[in-house]
């Protein structure tokens, strides 16, 4: 009876004690925190996880700041909420910074909490999804603050490309803040929720006398647009998590595991018809998208940095029920060129599809690389030869099809045959050449065109002649650049039986600690 009492008291205790720290920072912080649109940082794990599964650890730990009074404070959970849990039935480790706790500051402890749940990620081999809403290194703290960044750039870093690593920017994200984010997979922002910079309004005000809104320096869109950094944004935080939960569908929860396969289905044949989604007139743009949904499985694709770079176009999609990542040169944007965004988007997502086992397959239709003195100057150089670099060095499944262009470097880069393609597949329409048949009789043919009667006439002669000759398929085919020349709507029955013919392909690199990429 005595010993009956005593758990029960001790029960009240614990439950007391967790009340009190489930709170945060409090009615008043957490009205102000929803105030602002914003769920807590425990309402977002409760949405983001399957429902009942979330498990909470170290909500006991205390910070360590001495200085500045901070030794007379209590921050529960020390501003982060750490755990594991399970997404679409698969475990997930997790973390959400809670604003409400000295504006979510990233002390010598809260990083300490970070890292633990960051480890067991890394022993049990299970994603890890970071919640970020902090106003960065814990001032009161200096440079065990900085600390702790420090040992999160490290994790992630050994982390890369063993588990998938996603980030969630839902508040402000400042300082070296950033880094732990720009160093993972994924990251996904929420329009005027999410705001990343390294220096904030105020700094560039100081420094330089320029003035910007925070939205303007580092919001959603900016990031999802311009910057590149974030690679998937959303109107809302519910829309947020939905797309987060699609993009698990696709990808492996590590290194050593497929990704899983689903029941194949069909592609919407009557909404997607390659023949009339494919212009006759090779002038004419189209939406690559559409063809990438015309042989996926029920037309479906779910497009990787939608926003940035839209000229080449990356993505998930299932062929035959397996995952596979898309990469696709987007005539309706700049005619597809390759130019240093779109290259960087390429390589780090043929990257990701590498170390994480999904095939690659490759839609070709470009002029080549972007010409011009912005370009060479921003450093096109060293930015193209990172998809070069990517796709050669990539030992998954590789397969190509080219849909029409494939001139010059952008034969060579779009995975051709010559970086160890598995597969090459082309259209009849297919246009493989050094560059496009006006540019090239103007050059090869200059001094017959100036010396005819009519030069114009002459130009035209020569246009055809070239185009009859080279901006075909069959001259590449006649080398074996080419494996097979198919017809447009036999192209979901090749990939299917390319996809599982490489099922069990086998290939290594040499040996090396590491290569040195264009980073
Ligand atoms: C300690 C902080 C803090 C910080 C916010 N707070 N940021 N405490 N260290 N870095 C506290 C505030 O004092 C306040 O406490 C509470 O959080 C809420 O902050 P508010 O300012 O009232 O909120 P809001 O108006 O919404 O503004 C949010 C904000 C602003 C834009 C994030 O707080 C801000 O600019 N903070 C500083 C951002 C920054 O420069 N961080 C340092 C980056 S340097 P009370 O007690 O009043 O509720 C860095 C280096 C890392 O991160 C390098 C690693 C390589």
């Amino acid at each position: 009876m005595v010993e009956n009492m005593s758990i029960n008291r001790k029960t009240q205790e614990l439950k007391a004690r967790m009340q009190s720290l489930l709170q945060g920072g409090g009615e008043k912080a957490m009205e102000k925190q929803k105030a602002t649109g914003k769920l807590t940082a425990r309402e977002r794990i409760l949405e983001l996880l399957d429902e009942g599964s979330f498990h909470e650890y170290d909500l006991f730990i205390q910070h360590s700041g001495k200085d500045f009074d901070m030794d007379k404070k209590i921050l529960p959970g020390d501003g982060v909420v750490t755990g594991t849990g399970t997404m679409n039935g698969y475990p997930i480790c997790i973390y959400a910074q809670d604003f409400t706790v000295a504006g979510g500051s990233l002390g010598y402890m809260h990083a300490k909490k970070i890292c633990k749940i960051m480890d067991h990620a890394m022993k049990l081999k299970v994603p890890i999804i970071g919640i970020n809403d902090s106003g960065g290194a814990r001032i009161q703290e200096g440079v065990n603050a900085l600390a702790g960044y420090g040992e999160i750039f490290y994790r992630n870093t050994m982390a890369s490309g063993v588990i998938p690593q996603i980030s969630v920017i839902l508040g402000p994200c400042a300082g070296g803040a950033v880094y732990s984010p720009a160093l993972t997979d994924f990251v996904f922002v929420v329009d005027k929720i999410s705001k990343m910079f390294i220096t904030g309004p105020d700094v560039i005000r100081t420094v330089l006398g320029e003035e910007i809104s925070q939205e303007d320096l580092g919001g959603a869109r900016v990031h999802a647009e311009i910057s590149g950094n974030a690679h998937f944004f959303a109107e809302s935080e519910m829309e947020c998590f939905d797309q987060i939960k699609a993009l698990f569908t696709y990808i492996p929860w590590n290194n050593t595991k497929k990704a899983e396969k689903f029941a194949m289905k069909r592609p919407k044949a009557k909404d997607y018809k390659i023949n009339q989604i494919f212009p006759t007139d090779p002038a004419k743009p189209y939406d690559v998208r559409l063809i990438i949904k015309a042989i996926s499985d029920n037309s479906e694709f779910l497009e990787v940095q939608e926003l940035f770079a839209p000229n080449i176009v990356v993505g998930f999609a299932r062929i035959n029920g397996d995952t596979v990542g898309l990469v696709a040169n987007q005539p309706i944007a700049l005619a597809g060129v390759l130019d240093c965004d779109s290259s960087d988007k390429a390589a780090r997502f043929i990257r990701f599809c590498d170390a994480f086992q999904i095939p690659l397959i490759t839609f070709e239709d470009l002029p080549g690389y972007l010409p011009g003195v912005d370009q060479e100057h921003a450093g096109v150089i060293r930015h193209g030869a990172k998809i070069l670099y990517a796709f050669s060095e990539a030992t998954v499944p590789k397969i190509t099809v080219i849909l029409r262009k494939a001139y010059g470097g952008g034969y060579i880069a779009m995975c051709s045959n010559h970086l160890k393609a598995d597969f090459v597949f082309a259209w009849p329409t297919a246009e493989i050449a050094v560059m496009g048949p006006e540019g090239a009789a103007n050059i090869i043919f200059k001094s017959e065109i100036m010396e005819a009667e009519d030069p114009d006439a002459m130009r035209k002669v020569k246009i055809q002649e070239y185009r009859e000759k080279f901006a075909n398929p069959y001259v590449a085919a006649s080398y074996g650049y080419v494996d097979a020349v198919i017809q447009p709507n036999e192209t979901r029955k090749y990939l299917i039986h390319a996809l599982e013919m490489t099922k069990s392909k086998v290939v290594e690199n040499p040996w090396k600690k590491h290569g040195v990429p264009p980073f």
